[in-house]
């Protein structure tokens, strides 16, 4: 007898459940997720990816959130505030959204992008939220990306002709098993060009193994393009800074003249529609 009413009770509840879900409309919307960057020149970048982004949906509401704690702890000092991926998508589940395509704002799937999914996925079919979730692929996730990419940097960053130039890209790199898309994206540039290289900050090749391929094509110059979203803190520091140890100090030390590209490569819209094309697979799948 108990168990009876229970059970009436339960389907009950489904019941009113089923009528609330209903008379909830469909709202999709869209989260755009970063590292972040706390360098206010940097952030202008993010604005051209949001205008691109709402340009390519002008029915659905863009939003951003930032992965760094320590830029948002730091943007908040500056009287700046800006989401979590979790909290923005508590915030949208909370403002009506029943169905958000995340897009991650990352170049490899590395340990920030697995981050990025789990939270992702976590808000989706959240009672009295979210009903579904899915997330855009970072930029360089399949053979077509890489190709795509390796065309753009070798048209918009070429070798000069006047003097023997070399053309470095500045990675991030990663502890993570997907540090093998930027040794990947070597071969990509190869087959277009002998003189790209790619070197990681943090990951492999370092600039020591690729001062070695330098040394061997007897460039005089080096080209340093930043291959991150933002020009911000690795590539005014690590790249170009003053101090010995900055790639500039270094390849100047080794008597080479260097060029400094002080640009984020999200202020391209060639690498900005790599993303828009990943999150259109996400919205369908929605
Ligand atoms: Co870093």
């Amino acid at each position: 007898m108990k168990k009876l009413i229970l059970t009436g009770l339960i389907t009950l509840m489904s019941c009113s459940m089923g009528i609330n879900a209903q008379s909830n409309p469909p709202k999709k919307g869209i989260l755009l997720i970063t590292f972040g960057t706390s360098f206010p020149e940097a952030r202008k970048t993010f604005d051209h990816i949001d205008e691109m982004f709402k340009k390519q949906w002008p029915e659905v509401d863009v939003h951003w959130a930032y992965t760094a704690k320590f830029i948002r702890q730091k943007l908040k000092g500056q009287g700046i505030h800006t989401d979590s991926p979790a909290e923005a998508l508590a915030k949208m589940g909370e403002a009506g959204y029943t169905h958000v395509a995340g897009q991650s704002l990352h170049f490899i799937p590395g340990s920030e992008f697995h981050d990025v999914l789990k939270t992702v996925e976590a808000f989706s079919g959240i009672p009295k939220g979210i009903e579904k979730t899915t997330i855009g692929s970072p930029l360089l996730s399949d053979h077509q990306d890489m190709q795509r990419m390796a065309n753009f940097i070798c048209e918009t960053f070429p070798a000069s002709d006047n003097k023997k130039e070399a053309v470095l890209l500045m990675g991030h790199g990663s502890h993570h098993d997907a540090n093998v898309y930027y040794p990947a994206f070597q071969y990509y540039l190869d087959e277009l060009s002998p003189d790209h290289f790619i070197g990681t900050v943090e990951g492999f090749p370092l600039l020591d193994d690729v001062m070695s391929r330098l040394d061997a094509g007897g460039y005089q110059a080096v080209k340093l393009v930043p291959f991150m979203s933002v020009a911000g803190d690795h590539a005014h520091n690590d790249m170009a800074g003053n101090e010995q140890d900055s790639w500039k100090s270094q390849l100047e030390a080794k008597g080479f003249e260097v060029e400094i590209v002080m640009k984020g490569l999200a202020e391209y819209d060639e690498v900005v529609e790599i993303w828009i094309d990943h999150l259109k697979e996400a919205l369908d799948a929605l």
